[in-house]
């Protein structure tokens, strides 16, 4: 019997279009003999929407008209299957469209790679590739995730975060923690993606500024000292914590200004129409890095550590900050659900993309083992022998 394995892109981000993008390269290449693939689009206002359609990438060109051409959907877990049910009813009451036994999340930043969607998942009771719900959130989270970092011994920039807050009630202070790092130094919001928000200031009027546009984005700024001259070597890594693999390493590039590639450097490349379509796989990149074998190990080493402290699984892409000048490593930052899959990385590696996806489906599947296995709930109900006078302060 064929698997329904449902692909799920979209969804409010930025990054929206590019998960268009990814989640069809994905699509394509699910192996249409073991699946039977289902395309469910979210729209930017969190809807779900399920349709023949979604198949056709012609249709994405005017998003306005999903939900004319598809079905606006619901789903819900009946009788331990995920069923796919039209929102609204017809005469003849409501028809399932469809059921899932696996879920990949193609979707990057907000509501997608951030644990949003994974509790979803987790609520609905149906298998997801990826990782799951608390390594999405640290991942997507550079605080938290930089503190796990550092704690694990991992190399990363000296840094520190604040609440936007604290730069009202005391400048000074931050602005001593600034000076600490030694300027130039980059600001980031925290829970962003894409480099929104993301700028490098060169001393503190213009770090008054950057802040300012920091904390448009998020409540907590996190500000990193500035690898410069540097190089951006980026690997991916697929599997869970038991069994895992790295790529290929990937230098991606940034031309003769070692300026910030922001959101159109990455995706747009200058407006180049067919550039565009292919995503993450058109920014301008070499593979394999042209870096020295002993270097390569060592990265893909980190990669694999850092993929293992944050709880990931999936494929996932870990990314790197060399010092061009001392070849020092930091790790940057990972990337749970990275653009295009990273497929570009595992066909360097010797992974088709159809044998990755097939990979991503048997990570969901073993993941749901797992979880099958282990004690959610206890037979007793503590409430047997409630009464009202017992209530105050009944937890312990
Ligand atoms: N400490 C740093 N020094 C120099 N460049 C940096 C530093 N941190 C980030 N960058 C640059 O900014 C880009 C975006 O930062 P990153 O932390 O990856 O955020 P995002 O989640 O938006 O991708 C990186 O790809 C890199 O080119
Ligand atoms: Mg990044």
């Amino acid at each position: 019997m064929k698997l329904n394995v449902a692909v799920f892109f979209g969804g409010q981000s930025v990054e929206h279009e590019v998960s268009i993008i990814s989640a069809h390269q994905a699509i394509e290449s699910l192996d249409k003999e073991k699946y039977n693939v289902l395309p469910i689009y979210i729209s930017k206002d969190q809807k779900l929407y399920f349709g023949e359609a979604l198949f056709n990438m012609e249709t994405f060109k005017n998003l306005d008209a999903i939900p004319t051409i598809t079905t606006h959907i619901d789903l819900v877990n009946q009788n331990n299957q995920v069923e796919i049910l039209p929102v609204k009813t017809s005469l003849f009451g409501k028809k399932v469209l469809g059921t899932i036994d696996v879920a990949i999340p193609v979707m990057h930043g907000t509501y997608g790679e951030d644990g949003t969607i994974q509790g979803y998942f987790e609520m609905l009771k149906v298998p997801y590739a990826g990782c799951d719900l608390f390594s999405a959130a640290v991942g997507q989270d550079k605080v938290l995730q930089k503190h796990i970092l550092h704690d694990a011994g991992l190399p990363i920039t000296n840094w520190f975060w604040v609440y936007a807050r604290e730069m009202d009630d005391d400048p000074v202070g931050v602005l001593t923690k600034v000076r600490k790092l030694i300027y130039p130094v980059i600001l980031k919001p925290a829970r962003t993606g894409s480099s929104v928000g993301i700028s490098i200031a060169h001393n503190d009027d213009e770090y008054r500024k950057c802040f300012e546009e920091a904390r448009q984005y998020d409540e907590k700024i996190i500000t990193e000292k500035v690898v410069k001259p540097m190089r951006e070597i980026n690997c991916s890594v697929l599997g869970d914590q038991y069994n895992a693999m790295v790529s290929a390493l990937e230098e991606v590039n940034h031309g003769d200004t070692n300026e910030l590639l922001d959101f159109k450097d990455k995706y747009l490349q200058g407006g180049n129409s067919s550039k565009q379509s292919q995503g993450m796989a058109s920014t301008s990149r070499i593979v394999p890095a042209p870096i020295s074998d002993g270097k390569t190990k060592d990265i893909q080493e980190l990669a694999l550590k850092t993929f293992k402290i944050l709880g990931a699984s999936g494929v996932c892409r870990i990314d790197f900050m060399m010092d061009a000048e001392t070849s020092t490593v930091y790790v940057n930052e990972i990337n749970t659900i990275p653009g295009s899959l990273a497929f570009y990385l595992w066909k360097e590696t010797g992974v088709s993309f159809p044998e990755l996806m097939d990979k991503l489906v048997e990570q969901a599947l073993e993941r749901e083992r797992r979880r099958s296995r282990m004690t959610f709930s206890y037979e007793t109900n503590i409430l047997e022998n409630y009464s009202s006078q017992s209530a105050k302060g009944a937890k312990q």
